[in-house]
């Protein structure tokens, strides 16, 4: 009980202390803390924090984090909370930093080809801010709309222009971020080379908020693509997708995306959404875009139609087609089935097939019913597979996840492309990494974050 009271004693002063740094508003508590900060989409949180804070500043960010610092009082910072990892997720006994008011483009320099954002941004707006000044922001996924870019960069995103422009860390020139003890490291760099020490942004971008807590990024610009081909192919084997993607790579060129789509998912999704591209059933799809000109496209399609790498394809004529096209791969209708649980793992290309094919047996044959739905970036090497399974006595999402983990191992890849490690990969992560790889890790975690407050249980 006298603990209790004690912790109770002291977060009540700690809760009145980030009241006069921040201001009543900023800080909420109780009733006042909205369902959307116990979990990301995973739905995997269980509690809300004890309080949220609404910083609207870097240096609102760094007064809590001396509060909090000195308290020993462990912090969380929020964005979108799409994330699937488990990565923002808090405990009852946590405080979250949520980024939301942090929002806003500060500067576009057309001439640096840079953006300078606040981490509370949602990527769809700096999106559309990077396509009104003429240029184009390349990181791009599925959750545009609501996820933010300090989440984006803190987990070192993927999505679907990896195979053209990198991951979201290559996206990053100059990087604010605010360490355990408060401390704010500007290092807003514009140029693509300055090679003067340490790079110090990569200590932030990908720790999921363990080392430090991201509060403004400059963000590289590309020229703006001018008509993007959205094609959908038809193929009758896995082999038949590495086929296309190196001859499309080598002999068309440009290629922006190229998403694959596994039977048991495609049928599933287009079925409930009603697209029929085609008039046959092919077991495999692939979602091909390209910068090429139209009749460049056109004529690379039908060679490999010709040939005999894929066997059908369609390429979408109006925006409304290809929007189509990439509804089904973006398989919304999955998320209304039961206990979903959502993977993402890398693998050398050449096994995807094989990896596939042996998940997907080995999940059939222990739950006959479940679902087991597969697609990914393969351009990347990068898988998703999605299960709805209803277990067994003794059985949860674990089991499952120790079903292929095991496989990702076997087969030398990794259980993280994209997605990150959060909480629900972080038992796994000795399988992709070395002891020594996760002895620097707790090295770097140490040096910058002695007492643990930022991000607990997360990563490592
Ligand atoms: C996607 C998410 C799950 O690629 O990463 O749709
Ligand atoms: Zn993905």
């Amino acid at each position: 009980m006298t603990l209790h009271r004690d912790r109770d004693i002291s977060r009540e002063s700690l809760i009145a202390d980030l009241r006069a740094a921040l201001g009543k508003g900023a800080v909420l508590t109780g009733a006042e803390i909205g369902a959307r900060h116990v979990s990301d989409m995973s739905a995997t949180g269980t509690a809300p924090p004890f309080a949220v804070l609404r910083p609207r500043t870097a240096a609102e960010v760094s007064a809590i984090l001396r509060l909090c610092h000195s308290a020993g009082q462990s912090v969380i910072a929020q964005g979108g909370m799409t994330g699937l990892a488990g990565g923002g997720n808090p405990t009852a006994n946590d405080i979250v930093i949520s980024m939301e008011l942090l929002r806003g483009i500060e500067e576009i320099d057309t001439v640096s080809a840079t953006m300078t954002v606040k981490a509370g941004t949602p990527l769809e707006e700096c999106q559309q801010a990077a396509a009104d000044a003429g240029l184009f922001l390349a990181l791009d996924l599925g959750s545009r709309g609501s996820c933010q870019i300090g989440g984006n960069l803190s987990t070192n995103a993927g999505g679907i222009r990896v195979i053209r422009y990198g991951m979201a860390r290559e996206q990053v020139l100059g990087l604010e971020a605010v360490l355990a003890d408060g401390t704010v490291v500007s290092s807003l760099n514009k140029m693509l080379k300055n090679n003067a020490g340490y790079d110090l942004k990569h200590l932030f971008i990908g720790s999921e908020g363990t080392l430090g807590i991201i509060t403004r990024a400059v963000l590289r610009l590309h020229p703006r693509p001018a008509a993007i081909a959205t094609a959908l192919c038809g193929l009758a084997d896995d082999k038949a997708i590495i086929t296309l993607l190196r001859r499309a790579q080598a002999e068309l060129g440009n290629v922006m995306a190229f998403e694959a789509l596994w039977p048991d998912y495609h049928r599933h999704v287009a079925q409930i959404l009603d697209v029929r591209p085609f008039s046959d059933d092919h077991a495999f799809w692939v979602i091909l875009e390209s910068t090429a000109k139209a009749d460049d496209v056109e004529a690379f399609l039908a060679g490999m139609i010709e040939e005999g790498v894929m066997q059908d394809c369609a390429v979408a004529q109006t925006e409304a087609q290809a929007h189509a096209f990439w509804s089904v791969r973006d398989g919304h209708p999955v998320d209304d089935l039961p206990n979903i649980v959502n993977f993402d793992v890398s693998l050398p290309i050449m096994q995807i097939g094989a990896f596939a094919a042996d998940c997907h047996a080995a999940i059939k044959m222990r739950w006959p019913s479940a679902h087991c739905f597969i697609y990914g970036h393969i351009g990347d090497s990068n898988l998703h597979i999605t299960t709805s399974i209803d277990y067994g006595p003794g059985e949860d999402m674990h089991t499952v996840d120790d079903l292929v983990y095991g496989a990702v191992k076997a087969h030398s890849g990794s259980i993280s492309a994209e997605h990150g490690i959060g909480s629900l990969k972080r038992s796994y992560l000795h399988l992709s990494r070395s002891p020594q790889e996760l002895a620097l890790m707790r090295t770097l975690k140490q040096a910058l974050d002695p007492s643990g407050i930022l991000n607990p249980g997360k990563v490592i």
